[in-house]
């Protein structure tokens, strides 16, 4: 059957194609190492099962209001009161299956053809393809000569007549990068000037390394809060990936806007997943540092085994559980991170995101959401079939 035109221009995620490639090595019997995971090791938290459970024995098993339940709601404007300290109300919020889904509405709702929305390379993979079925055109500014770092300048460079979005992801996947404060404070000026909308996705800004403190353009002054979109959710943070519960917050008319297109697809959320959701975000927070934790160790490990192995070149990540580094120096050899990620499946059963798909052809992305042992073990593989050569 002829398959329609939009959807025939769509790629498939690489990301998640890795992972299931993986599972079918796996469901074979072989020991692969896999590096794609683009999801937290650990399991959900307990309280936060039990509250899922509970919802479910009770009975908050029926629809719920579109946009989300108004305790998810107020626990999200609670959160961001917490972090951001901005005041919002549930009108500020909606609630989706996932933060991809949040972004995927706000993008409909926003943009249309003829418009550009500004996204820094290497970016998450479903940025451009997402604002292309919004029928926008996205504008890449490519990062990889500033050390993977966002600035206003390349920002400025960037604007047109027709720029109506920029995309904000610190810390980023895949880079794990921040973008500096000074920075964000002169992009938003420049968004003020001009009349662009800021969409702020801070999915990753729980897991953050060393002294550096996550800072949101959303906090530079009333006037940037109006004109930013604030995306976060479950998955990362308490490790809910599969139970798909994201959200945006940001101006009450476009949210509402944003309500009445996913009444019209998905509906709400799951409804017990919601329950889950709401004593994610108002029980204590110990496990979010306890883990995050855990993660800078295996930052410090896999950097330093992946320097261990010529060829390859690192920028340290300042957050995330992504790393990303260069392989330039393999580049001659296999044309391609494609190529080298085939080879490195084939050759040892190790799984790396090649980079193209990111925006990025000449990096790799190894997921740190794995264990140590993993880590030495994985990266011992790469060094040895690299050295091979
Ligand atoms: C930068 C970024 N934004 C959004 C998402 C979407 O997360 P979810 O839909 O699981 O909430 C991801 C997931 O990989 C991501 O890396």
């Amino acid at each position: 059957m002829k398959i329609s035109t939009l959807v025939s221009k769509i790629p498939a995620s690489p990301t998640l194609s890795i992972t299931a490639k993986v599972k079918e090595l796996r469901a074979q019997g072989k020991d692969v190492i896999g590096f794609g995971a683009g999801e937290p090791d650990f399991d959900t938290p307990d309280n936060i099962k039990q509250a899922a459970i509970e919802a479910i024995n009770k009975g908050v098993t029926k629809y719920t209001p579109v946009g989300g339940s108004p305790a998810l709601k107020e626990a999200v404007c609670a959160s961001i009161e917490a972090d951001y300290g901005l005041q919002t109300t549930p009108d500020n919020v909606i609630v989706s299956c996932g933060a991809k889904h949040s972004l995927y509405n706000l993008f409909l709702t926003l943009f249309e053809q003829g418009d550009e929305v500004i996204c820094a390379a290497p970016y998450w993979v479903s940025y451009p393809p997402m604002i292309e079925i919004a029928g926008a055109t996205p504008v890449i500014v490519d990062t990889r000569s500033e050390g993977m770092k966002l600035t206003a300048a390349m920002v400025k460079e960037a604007i047109t007549a027709r720029t109506r979005g920029i995309i904000i992801n610190s810390p980023s996947n895949p880079t794990g990068m921040l973008v500096e404060r000074k920075e964000l404070e002169e992009i938003a000026r420049l968004c003020v000037e001009h009349d662009i909308i800021i969409i702020s996705d801070d999915i990753y800004n729980k897991i953050i390394f060393d002294d550096k403190e996550f800072f949101s353009v959303a906090t530079i002054s009333p006037e940037v809060a109006r004109r930013t979109f604030i995306i976060n959710g479950s998955s990362k943070t308490y490790s809910m990936t599969g139970w798909r519960i994201g959200y945006c917050v940001g101006d009450a008319t476009v949210i509402k806007a944003m309500t009445r297109l996913q009444s019209q697809s998905t509906s709400n959320p799951t409804s017990f997943a919601q329950e889950g959701a709401v004593v994610s975000l108002r029980s204590d927070q110990g496990i979010v540092e306890e883990r995050r934790k855990i993660f800078e160790k295996r930052r410090d490990l896999i950097v330093s085994k992946i320097r261990e192995i010529p060829g390859l070149d690192i920028i340290p990540p300042d957050g995330s559980f992504y790393s990303f580094p260069s392989i330039k120096g393999y580049l001659d050899r296999f044309g391609s991170a494609e190529g080298l990620a085939d080879y490195l499946l084939e050759k040892v059963l190790v799984a790396v995101v090649p980079g193209e798909g990111f925006g990025a052809d000449d990096h790799m992305r190894l997921s740190f959401a794995t264990s140590e042992k993993n880590i030495i073990e994985g990266l011992e593989r790469i060094k040895h079939a690299l050295t091979a050569l």
